[in-house]
């Protein structure tokens, strides 16, 4: 196998980020060298202890988990349990974990790391607002260039706003924070509504994970039925969109999606549009563009991935012979 993709994994563990640190811990492809939790589906002391219950239920209680930013960098904290339920994870409960929160700060983690690391060898996956990325990126200015690509999932433009008509979540909750992400210089790759709203679960699928087995199987299932009633009451079509692994799934298998190198600017000034990805799809601005923005995925290819991967961590572990 080739040399690992060394990753850290911003989120705010949500349910579709749940899925997602599943699947990049499935993968060995990928080293997780961290994951770095911020204020966005729920505060903070929620986000933190979620992905510690996930790192557990994947088998992985030696990951290390960081703590980052329980605020926007300079708005109030907009958070999404109409859509995630109070604690972020709700669907099935599981026991609280017992693996360490780390003590460093999230912020100070992505900082020493992409300096310790060899200049273009880590890449940035955050899942939720974009906080902890940018204050890194505020505090130490050169690390953007030692960033090998930051792909995560924000934004929208044909299919518009989640949470107003206008902006997406995790670009909303933060939009100073996008701005100065998408402004930083490193490449980027953005995961938006636009492909995540094709990414649907099924009756079919969810069964799927649900065959997966044990707990690890009935929480894959759990989780993304209950997360599935917000979109469903919303859009009127069966299944929840799984935004979050798209991230991971496109680490794995960047053949399974495509869309345009384009210029996408965040507006952060006005209340009507606050958050909304300016994608400059047509290339009628003249714009330099600075993110590659997806809009297809092969959706059956994505599934059966993303299953057939996670079911590995039940898998019994491998006994010396
Ligand atoms: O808009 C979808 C995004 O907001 C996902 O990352 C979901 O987990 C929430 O954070
Ligand atoms: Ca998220």
């Amino acid at each position: 196998m080739s040399a690992q993709r060394k990753i850290i994994i911003d989120t705010d563990p949500g349910q579709d980020d749940a899925v997602a640190i599943l699947l990049a811990l499935a993968s060995p492809e990928l080293e997780v060298l961290g994951i770095t939790c911020v204020a966005g589906n729920v505060p903070l002391p929620l986000t933190e202890k979620n992905a510690r219950v996930i790192c557990e239920l994947a088998g992985k209680p030696g990951t290390r988990v960081f703590a980052g930013c329980d605020a926007p960098l300079s708005r109030a904290l907009v958070t999404a349990e109409h859509v995630h339920g109070k604690t972020g994870l709700d669907g099935i409960a599981l026991p609280d974990p017992v693996m360490p929160l780390q003590a460093q700060h999230a912020v100070d983690f992505i900082i020493e790391t992409l300096r310790a690391e060899a200049p273009g060898t880590v890449t940035l996956c955050p899942l939720g607002p974009l906080t902890n990325i940018a204050t890194a990126l505020q505090r130490a200015p050169d690390i953007a260039s030692r960033i090998q690509s930051i792909v995560l999932m924000g934004g929208a433009y044909f299919e518009v706003g989640n949470i107003t008509p206008a902006a997406e979540f995790n670009i909303y909750v933060d939009p100073e924070a996008a701005e100065i992400v998408f402004k930083c210089g490193a490449p980027i790759v953005v995961l938006p509504l636009d492909v995540t709203h094709k990414a649907l679960t099924s009756r079919a699928r969810v069964q799927g994970f649900r065959d997966i087995g044990g707990t690890l199987g009935e929480a894959l299932a759990s989780w993304t039925e209950f997360f599935e009633r917000f979109d469903v009451a919303k859009y009127g079509h069966e299944g929840a969109p799984l935004h979050d692994p798209c991230v991971i799934g496109y680490l794995l298998a960047p053949e399974l999606f495509a869309g345009r190198f384009i210029n996408v600017e965040i507006e952060t000034q006005s209340p009507l549009t606050l958050g909304m990805t300016v994608a400059d799809w047509w290339g009628v601005t003249g714009r330099a563009p600075n993110a590659l923005f997806l809009d297809q995925i092969d959706t059956p290819a994505f599934f059966e991935m993303l299953t057939r991967r996670i079911a590995t961590l039940n898998a019994p572990a491998a006994t010396a012979p």
